[in-house]
């Protein structure tokens, strides 16, 4: 019988793809699903020798080597429960399962504590790059024991994307942290995509340029300093054309975004571990927002002024230096938020590696990842990028132009959230006072909830009547 060196749980396409990455790269690898048509489509893949699938969980298991090296690509959720009950009785001590799907790190922190006590290995692992990425190079997040990482890493180095040769799948720490970090990949993902959304919107309803001018105007912006992923893909979307109306594809999608929960757990843990991540939260807010579409309508109509004002006070390269500021406040709320969780779950990060992670195959792609590594290796210990002196010059030098947009916006009555959070968040972290002195003493009036005085150590509570 052919024996195989990894397995591949869930053949959809993003199973599918990474298979066939992972055979490019000589290992033999087997796939299981229960879905026979999936499993045919495997099978009649052409010149692939190394690979095969069957839709027998023991034939499954049995071919492959030991320990067992198993990959999970199936959706979040039960389904990986059901999948791990199925694998459970045919796998022995050693075995390594990884979950390769945006599970929530709290679910994989019980998955890993409960195979553990059968002595199986389980890790999470953040995928990130989409189908294309899957096949040709994804960004790989992984996490566990360093023993079940070791026997997987020369796997995931070889389908993993590239930079500058080094593969970007570096070990992201204990536990849950891979998927951890995949999930603040997500909500990074989240707020450069609102500011995206936002910088389409001032363009074409306040600038009232046309789809294929800001499609020009995106490409001439990721030839300069905003070159990544995001923006790149945001031109090929607004260039496409509707098969159905003939005219732009962008003018007939509905304006109401979905989610699958990645920006929301990202928020909601940033709210519990107290890390301020308002330009995460609000591109979530800017999602759910969107879906009241009967209100949005019962609103608009209520709104005297329905033609804008043309806006004009400010230039295309002034709304680039916006996003580009904008983009360092998102990265630095979601690289905030990791370091803080790594010191909570005790992951031990290193965020050094995460920047790297994510040069090369993910979403959030951009060049301005090469600075914040440059950065963080000659600061590792430090708790937020902007605190460099480099960067927080750099954000201050380009401040009055991010001031500039949201003004222009906010007059102009645009929503502007994304743009408007991470110019307020910066000024409040850079005032030289916060008004929350105010809040300690009317909690302390109606609560006597204490408050620490300035002048000496302590807590204190005054009779304010
Ligand atoms: C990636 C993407 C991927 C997926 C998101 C979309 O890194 O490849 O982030 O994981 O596209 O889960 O999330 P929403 O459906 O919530 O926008």
């Amino acid at each position: 019988m052919t024996t195989y060196s990894v397995g591949m749980v869930g053949l959809g396409t993003m199973g599918r793809n990474l298979m066939l990455n992972i055979a490019d790269h000589n290992h033999c690898i087997i796939g299981y699903d229960k879905d026979t048509a999936k499993v045919d489509e495997v099978n009649q893949i052409p010149d692939y020798p190394g690979i095969s699938a069957t839709t027998d969980i023991k034939q499954f298991v049995g071919s492959l080597e030991k320990p067992a090296r198993i990959i999970l690509l199936v959706p979040a959720g039960k389904i990986v429960d059901y999948v791990i009950a199925d694998l459970k009785p045919l796998l022995t001590k050693g075995d390594i399962i990884i979950d390769g799907g945006n599970s929530y790190f709290k679910d994989t922190d019980r998955r890993f504590n409960e195979l553990k006590e059968q002595g199986i290995h389980f890790m999470g692992m953040g995928v990130s790059g989409g189908e294309k990425g899957a096949r040709f190079g994804p960004s790989i997040m992984p996490s566990g024991d360093s023993e079940a990482y070791k026997c997987i890493k020369p796997v995931l180095d070889d389908a993993a994307a590239k930079f500058n040769d080094l593969p970007c799948s570096r070990y992201m720490g204990h536990a849950s942290a891979g998927h951890y970090v995949k999930m603040v990949h997500n909500g990074i993902e989240y707020g450069m995509m609102q500011l995206i959304a936002e910088s389409y919107d001032i363009l074409h309803r306040g600038m009232q340029y046309s789809n294929s001018e800001i499609a020009d105007i995106f490409e001439n912006w990721s030839n300069g300093q905003l070159a990544g992923f995001l923006i790149e893909s945001a031109v090929q979307v607004l260039r496409k054309k509707d098969d159905v109306t003939g005219g732009d594809l962008i003018d007939m999608v509905k304006d109401v975004a979905r989610q699958k929960g990645t920006g929301k757990w990202t928020s909601q843990d940033a709210l519990d571990l107290q890390v301020p991540v308002p330009t995460i939260d609000l591109a979530v807010v800017a999602r759910d927002l969107s879906g009241f579409v009967a209100e949005r309508q019962v609103l608009h109509s209520c709104e005297n002024q329905t033609t804008l004002p043309k806006l004009s006070q400010i230039s295309t390269d002034e709304l680039a230096d916006a996003v580009y500021t904008a983009f360092i406040l998102t990265y630095n709320q979601g690289l905030h938020l990791i370091k803080i969780a790594s010191d909570t779950y005790n992951y031990e990060v290193p965020l050094i590696d995460v920047i790297h992670n994510w040069k090369a195959g993910c979403i959030i792609r951009t060049a301005l990842l090469v600075h914040f590594e440059q950065v963080n290796a000659q600061n590792p210990q430090s708790t937020m990028l902007i605190t460099d002196e480099a960067i927080c010059s750099l954000v201050k030098q380009k401040l009055p132009t991010l001031r500039k947009v949201v003004i222009a916006a906010l007059e102009h009555n645009f929503g502007s959230s994304a743009f408007a959070s991470a110019l307020t968040y910066f000024n409040m972290f850079t005032a030289d006072k916060s008004p929350m002195n105010i809040i300690q003493g009317l909690r302390d009036l109606f609560g006597a909830h204490t408050f620490e005085r300035i002048d000496k150590t302590g807590t204190f509570h005054v009779d304010w009547d």
